[in-house]
C-alpha cells in the first residue's frame, strides 16, 4: 500500500508538533548515554533503520526525503533544547531581578533558597530601587472619634441589619439616576485598601444606550455559548433556581453599567510600577461600591461576564494592562421585582471563635 505524500508530511508534522521540550530533552540525554557505548549504538541504529524501513517502506515520499527530514528534525531538536534552556535561565534571571515578584513567586523563590545567599543579594541592590510612594512621606495623625462601646455595639447591629437587605437583581427599572449619585459610590469604592495603595481598579462608567446594547450583543452572545457548552451541566443546574439564562434584559433596562477593570501595572513618570495583589484589591473595592450601592438606595448585579473580558476590553478602548473583573448593572429595582429566596448561613458555619 502506498501512502499520499501529504499523508506523510502530514505525520512528519504531527510528530514534530507532539514533541514536547521534556521529551526532548530526554530523548537527548538518552542519546548522549547511547554514545558513550559505541557497541550498541551501532546495534541500535541497525535496528532503528530496520524498524523504520518496515514502517515507512511504503512511502516514498519519506524514504526519498529522509536525510532532509532527519536534518530538519535535528535542527529542531537542537534548536528546542538551545531555547529552553537559555530561556528557563532567563526567566530565573527575571524572577529574581525584576522589581516585582508575585506573592507565589516570591515564595517559591524562598522555598528554593533555603541558604541567605538571595536576600544577602537583594540587601546589596537596596540603592537601586525606588518606592513608587514619595520617599519621605510623611505620617499624620489618624483623623479618628472615639465612640462609646454602646453606640459601637448599636452601629454594629444596625448595620448588619441594613446590609442583609442587600440583595443581587436581576430585573431594573429604566429609571434614570443622576450621575452625581454614581460617581459618590465609586469614589467610596476608591476608599479601599489596596496592595501597597497601587489603587489598581479603574471603573468605566456607561449610561449610552448604544453602548449598552453593544454589551449587551457581545454579552449574550457569549453567555449563550457559556451556557449551551462551556459551563457543562452541573453548573447550569447550579444556576436553575436562580432563573438565569443568556438573555440579560438588565443590560440596557439598568441606566448604569459599571464595569470594573484590574490593572496588572501602570506606568507613573515612565516608570513601570506592579500593582501586588491587584485582584484581591478590586475586590474588595467592588465591595465597597456594592454597600454604597445599597447606602445610595440603590439596586446592582454582581456579574462575571464568562469569556466577554478582551471583547468588551477593546469596545471600551481600555489598554491590555487592564482585565475586566466585574460588570455591575446599578439603578432602582424594576416593579414588583422578584428576587430568588434565599436564606443565608448561620454566623456560626462560618466563623470560628477562638476566644
Ligand atoms: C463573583 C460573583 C459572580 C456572580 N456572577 C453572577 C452572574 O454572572 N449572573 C448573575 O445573575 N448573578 C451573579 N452573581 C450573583 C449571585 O448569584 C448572588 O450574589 C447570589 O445568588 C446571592 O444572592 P444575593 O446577592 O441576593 O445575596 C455573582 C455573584 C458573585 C459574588
Amino acid at each position: 500500500m502506498t501512502v499520499p505524500c501529504r499523508t506523510q508530511n502530514f505525520i512528519c508534522v504531527l510528530f514534530f508538533c507532539f514533541l514536547d521540550v521534556e521529551n526532548i530533552i530526554n530523548i537527548s540525554q538518552f542519546l548522549r548515554n547511547m554514545l558513550s557505548k559505541k557497541k550498541l549504538v551501532i546495534d541500535f541504529y541497525t535496528r532503528m533503520m530496520n524498524k523504520m524501513y518496515s514502517i515507512f517502506g511504503d512511502m516514498p515520499f519519506i524514504k526519498q526525503y529522509w536525510p532532509f527530514i532527519l536534518t530538519g528534525f535535528l535542527c529542531y531538536l537542537s534548536t528546542r533544547i538551545f531555547y529552553s534552556k537559555y530561556a528557563s535561565q532567563d526567566k530565573k534571571k527575571d524572577i529574581i531581578n525584576s522589581t516585582y515578584q508575585t506573592p507565589d513567586e516570591i515564595a517559591e523563590i524562598s522555598e528554593n533558597n533555603s541558604d541567605d545567599t538571595q536576600n544577602d543579594e537583594n540587601e546589596e541592590c537596596d540603592d537601586d530601587y525606588q518606592p513608587s510612594l514619595p520617599s519621605d512621606l510623611e505620617h499624620i495623625p489618624l483623623n479618628y472619634d472615639r465612640i462609646s462601646i454602646d453606640e459601637t455595639i448599636d452601629r454594629s447591629n444596625e448595620f448588619y441589619n441594613f446590609m442583609n437587605l442587600r440583595r443581587t437583581v436581576r430585573h431594573f427599572s429604566q429609571e434614570d439616576v443622576p450621575i452625581e449619585v454614581i460617581r459618590n459610590i465609586i469614589r467610596t469604592a476608591g476608599t479601599a485598601p489596596s496592595g501597597a495603595h497601587t489603587e489598581p481598579w479603574t471603573y468605566v462608567v456607561v449610561h449610552n444606550m448604544e453602548i449598552k446594547k453593544q454589551i449587551r450583543e457581545i454579552i449574550e452572545a457569549e453567555e449563550e455559548i457559556n451556557y449551551k457548552k462551556r459551563m457543562g451541566k452541573q453548573w447550569t443546574t447550579d444556576l436553575k433556581p436562580l432563573k438565569t439564562n443568556w438573555i440579560k434584559e438588565y443590560l440596557t433596562d439598568a441606566p448604569y453599567l459599571i464595569l470594573l477593570f484590574k490593572q496588572l501595572f501602570s506606568f507613573k513618570n515612565g516608570v513601570k510600577r506592579m500593582h501586588y495583589y491587584n485582584e484581591i484589591s478590586v475586590c474588595l473595592s467592588a465591595g465597597l461600591l456594592m454597600t454604597a450601592v445599597h447606602y445610595a438606595g440603590l439596586v446592582s448585579l454582581t456579574s462575571t461576564p464568562l469569556n466577554c473580558g478582551p471583547a468588551l476590553r477593546t469596545l471600551l478602548n481600555r489598554p491590555s494592562n487592564e482585565k475586566l473583573v466585574l460588570l455591575l448593572p446599578v439603578g432602582y429595582p424594576a416593579e414588583k421585582c422578584l428576587v430568588p429566596d434565599l436564606q443565608r448561613k448561620d454566623l456560626s458555619e462560618y466563623t470560628i471563635e477562638m476566644l
